[in-house]
C-alpha cells in the first residue's frame, strides 16, 4: 500500500532541499525527552519572550473580530506601517509607499514566491556559501542555472567579490545576499555592497538582499542596506520579518519590499499559496514596529554578551578557532584541525555532551569543516555547552 504511494511523488521533489536544523531539533528532543540535560543551539530562534506590548495587540485584534481573510499582500495599515519603518530604517533615497510591500506567514514563504516570480530554468542564479537553505532549494527546484560564490573566512565570511565578479554575466537574473549573515554572522561592508551594485547595473540583474538580520548588529556603525545606494531601489528585492527582531518565530510573520509591478506578482503566489496571513497577526507586527523598541535593544545587548562568551570560550577548546560575528546570532567555529565531517562532529555533541548545533556543510559546501552553534542560549547554558565540549571532545573519532 504504502509503496503505492511512494511511486506517485513527483520526480520534482527530488531538488527539494531542507533546514537540517529541523531536523537536529527534532533528535534533540527525543533526547530531551529521556531526562538528559540537552542544549538547544541548533535553531535560529530567539529564546525570549515575545514583548508583551506585542502579545496584547493580538489578542485585542483577536477579540475584536479580527479573525477573517484579508487581501494576499497583507492590511495596508500594516504594509504602510512596513514602508514608513524600512524607509526609515535603511535611509532609503525615496520612500516606500505600501504598494512596495507584501506580508507573508514568514521570511521563509516569500523568499519560495519571489524566486517563483522571477526564475525561468536555466536562469543563472546566483548565491553564497554556507546560505540558508532556503534559496538553494527553491532555485534548484525551479531548475535555475545555480552559482554558489564562497564566503571567505579570512574576510570575517564576506563575500569574495573577484569571483562575483567573474561570474555574473548578461545570464544572471539574482543575486542573494543575506547581511547579516546565516549561518557565519559576517556583515557586509558598504564597500562590498557598493561593488555588487556596480555589477547589477552592469549586467542588469535584480538583487534579493535578505535584511532578516538587519536588527541584530553589533558594529558601532549603522546597518546599510544595498537597497538604498544609488539606483539600487529599482533592482532591491529587500527580504524582511519579525521572527528575529522581536523574538516573534512562532507568530510567522514576514515581508518583502520591491518595485510596484514585481510585487503584485510575488502577491499572486501568495494568492495561490497561503491566501493571506492572520489579522491578528498583522497587527501584532503594526505593534512590532510602532511601540518601544528597547526591547529590541535589549535583546541585542544580550545577545552580545553571550556572542562573546561563546566565541570567547570556542577560541580556547582544542583544534577550534571562531571569527568574532558582527551580526545575527550564530558562530561559526571552524573545526578542520579536528575533522572534516562536521556532521560527525555535530552528532557527537548532541549524543555524547547534549549539545545541538548544526554542521556547517549543511548550508552549503564551503561550510564543510566548521559548526553552526546559535547563541540564542543563556550565558548559563553557554558555559555548561562549553564545559561539555571541552569535556567530550577528546573521545571524539574523527
Ligand atoms: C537568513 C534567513 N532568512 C530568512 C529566514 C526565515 O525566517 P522566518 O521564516 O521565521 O521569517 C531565516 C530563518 O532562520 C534566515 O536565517
Amino acid at each position: 500500500m504504502l509503496a503505492v504511494h511512494e511511486n506517485r511523488i513527483a520526480d520534482a521533489v527530488s531538488r527539494l532541499g531542507a533546514e537540517n536544523a529541523f531536523q537536529v531539533l527534532a533528535r534533540a528532543r527525543e533526547i530531551e525527552a529521556t531526562g538528559r540535560r540537552v542544549v538547544h543551539m541548533e535553531i535560529g530562534e530567539p529564546d525570549f519572550d515575545t514583548p508583551e506590548h506585542i502579545k496584547k495587540a493580538a489578542v485585542e485584534s483577536m477579540m475584536a473580530h479580527d479573525t477573517h481573510y484579508t487581501p494576499s499582500a497583507g492590511i495596508v495599515e500594516l504594509r504602510e506601517t512596513i514602508a514608513e519603518y524600512a524607509s526609515r530604517l535603511r535611509k532609503m533615497p525615496k520612500a516606500y509607499t505600501a504598494a512596495n510591500v507584501t506580508v507573508s506567514p514568514g521570511a521563509k514563504p516569500i523568499i519560495w514566491n519571489i524566486l517563483s516570480a522571477i526564475i525561468n530554468p536555466g536562469d543563472d542564479f546566483i548565491y553564497f556559501d554556507p546560505a540558508y537553505p532556503a534559496y538553494g532549494s527553491a532555485s534548484t527546484y525551479l531548475q535555475a542555472n545555480v552559482i554558489r560564490i564562497p564566503l571567505l573566512e579570512s574576510r570575517n565570511w564576506r563575500m569574495d567579490l573577484d569571483e562575483l565578479a567573474s561570474r555574473v554575466s548578461d545570464k544572471t537574473k539574482a543575486v542573494v545576499i543575506n547581511s547579516p549573515h546565516n549561518p557565519t554572522g559576517g556583515v557586509l561592508m558598504r564597500e562590498d555592497l557598493e561593488r555588487i551594485a556596480e555589477l547589477a547595473h552592469k549586467h542588469d540583474f535584480l538583487v534579493i538582499s535578505d535584511e532578516i538580520y538587519s536588527r541584530n548588529f553589533y558594529l558601532d556603525s549603522d546597518f546599510v542596506s544595498i537597497a538604498s545606494l544609488p539606483g539600487m531601489q529599482e533592482r532591491t528585492i529587500i527580504v524582511d520579518g519579525f521572527s528575529k527582531a522581536y523574538a516573534m518565530t512562532g507568530w510567522r510573520l514576514g515581508y518583502a519590499i520591491m518595485p510596484e509591478k514585481l510585487c503584485q506578482t510575488v502577491t499572486l503566489f501568495n494568492n495561490n499559496t497561503f491566501s493571506c496571513v492572520a489579522t491578528f497577526v498583522q497587527k501584532a507586527g503594526i505593534a512590532a514596529l510602532t511601540g518601544p523598541d528597547e526591547p529590541v535593544q535589549k535583546m541585542n545587548a544580550i545577545f552580545r554578551e553571550r556572542r562573546d562568551r561563546l566565541v570567547t570560550g570556542l577560541n580556547q577548546i582544542p583544534g577550534m578557532s571562531c571569527t568574532l560575528p558582527e551580526g545575527a546570532f550564530y558562530a561559526f567555529p571552524n573545526v578542520q584541525q579536528i575533522t572534516q565531517d562536521d556532521k560527525a562532529l555535530a552528532s557527537f555533541l548532541l549524543e555524547e555532551g547534549g549539545i545541538a548545533c548544526g554542521g556547517g556543510s549543511s548550508f552549503g559546501p564551503a561550510g564543510k569543516g566548521y559548526l553552526r552553534f546559535s547563541y540564542a542560549a543563556s550565558l548559563d547554558d553557554i558555559d555548561y555547552a562549553l564545559a561539555q565540549i571541552r569535556d567530550v571532545l577528546p573521545r571524539f573519532k574523527g
